[in-house]
């Protein structure tokens, strides 16, 4: 999915900057300014998006280097110079014609530049905030066209496309800037700093605590997506709630890697939507929870967003775990999650962990309680 979306938002792009071009071949005075910006917008949409396509497919790395900042800011300021020497430079026809074509090459350079050092896990913002450029061209050709449906349309996606990329970077506790031009990861708490230690729970005692519960909460993240756990962690609350357990899913707004990731997964599992609880809902009541069942989710439930300063994650909400009567923590070994960094919860003294791949250890609980 998210390759198409990158493939068609890249389609847009050009099919605006192709529109802005045609136009001022054949009326090149006229809406000028609108035309130049729809080439611009529209260029750095195709080329950025076929970029991010690459890059989601797995056929193109990142490549991060401190000078590519320079040379992007280098090409930006390249740009707007293009476009005022075009506007206000009163050069003859065929200057213009030539400052016209370098400014849509330049744009499809920029592009490239600009999406290449973008770190992998980043891609759900950068694709959103093309999308939002691509509804800006879209806008810019309305305006050439003098097309309402096409303005409207264009702003609409502009509009919605730059609220998703704010939402989700506040949701990451980021600039967008940061996202753009930071490298992001590491740093934090050490493994030194820990205190306490790992415990592991057996399949045995896990299903007797889920069992004897009264609330549970399951907290899914990334590691559920990839292991597609969702139907048989359905299967698991399906199994519970006929034991008269209430359980319940919490929802963080940036768990996975695609804006929605969680509620994605689990409507594709029929899990009731009244069983998904959103953050800020499901804190509060996180001390009288039983047990909370992380599975697959690391950042969300790392309680170094309240406690350690020097974490890249310090300051984002987190799912509070850490308050539940009893965690368990299903993940494959000691992995770090997106952001590179410790965390404390798996060392706290309430917390149990169920190693292994999330579907195969949710498989193994459900049986394990069906047999007692
Ligand atoms: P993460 O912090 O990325 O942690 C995922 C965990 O899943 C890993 O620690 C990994 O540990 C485990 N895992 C991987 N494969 C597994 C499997 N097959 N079975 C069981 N566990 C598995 O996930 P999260 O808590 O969902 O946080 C999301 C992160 O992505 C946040 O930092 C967020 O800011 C960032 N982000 C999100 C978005 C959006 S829009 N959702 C966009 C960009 C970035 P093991 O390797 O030990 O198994």
């Amino acid at each position: 999915m998210p390759q198409m979306v990158s493939f068609f938002n890249a389609t847009g792009g050009a099919a605006s900057a192709a529109v802005a071009l045609i136009e001022f071949t054949k009326n090149p005075g006229q809406a000028l300014l609108v035309t130049l910006l729809g080439l611009v917008v529209g260029s750095i949409a195709f080329s950025g998006s076929m970029v991010a396509y690459g890059k989601l497919d797995g056929k193109v790395g990142d490549i991060f280097a401190k000078f590519m900042t320079y040379l992007n800011l280098f090409f930006m300021l390249l740009i707007v110079v293009i476009i005022l020497l075009v506007l206000f430079g009163g050069f003859d026809q065929i200057t213009v014609s030539y400052l016209v074509y370098g400014l849509l090459v330049l744009s499809l350079i920029y592009g490239v530049s600009f999406v290449m050092p973008i770190g992998g896990a980043d891609m759900p913002v950068v694709i959103s905030l093309l999308n939002s450029l691509t509804g800006i061209a879209a806008a810019m050709a309305g305006f050439i066209y003098q097309n309402e449906a096409m303005i409207l349309g264009g702003i609409l996606v502009g509009a919605a496309g730059t609220i998703l990329t704010l939402q989700m970077c506040k949701a990451m506790n980021r600039s967008l800037i940061n996202v753009i031009i930071g490298a992001f990861g590491g740093g934090g708490a050490s493994h030194a700093d820990v205190q306490g230690s790992i415990k592991e729970i057996t399949l045995s005692d896990a299903a007797v605590l889920l069992s004897y519960s009264q609330k549970v909460v399951i907290i899914p993240g990334y590691g559920l997506a990839v292991a597609q756990a969702q139907h048989i962690a359905h299967e698991l609350d399906s199994l519970l709630e006929s034991k008269g357990v209430e359980v319940k899913y919490a929802i963080h707004p940036v768990a996975g890697r695609m804006p929605g990731h969680m509620n994605v997964l689990l409507a594709e599992a029929d899990v009731p939507y009244e069983q998904l609880v959103e953050m800020d809902d499901i804190n509060p009541d996180m001390p009288n929870v039983d047990v909370a069942i992380v599975v697959g989710a690391n950042d969300v439930v790392n309680p170094a967003a309240y406690d350690d300063p020097g974490s890249p994650i310090y300051g984002m909400p987190i799912i509070d775990a850490h308050l539940a009567k009893n965690i368990i923590i299903m993940k494959r070994g000691m992995g770090k999650g997106y952001a590179g960094i410790e965390n404390f919860l798996f060392f706290n003294d309430k917390t149990r962990m169920l190693f292994g791949d999330a579907k195969k250890s949710i498989t193994s609980l459900v049986n394990e309680i069906k047999s007692m």
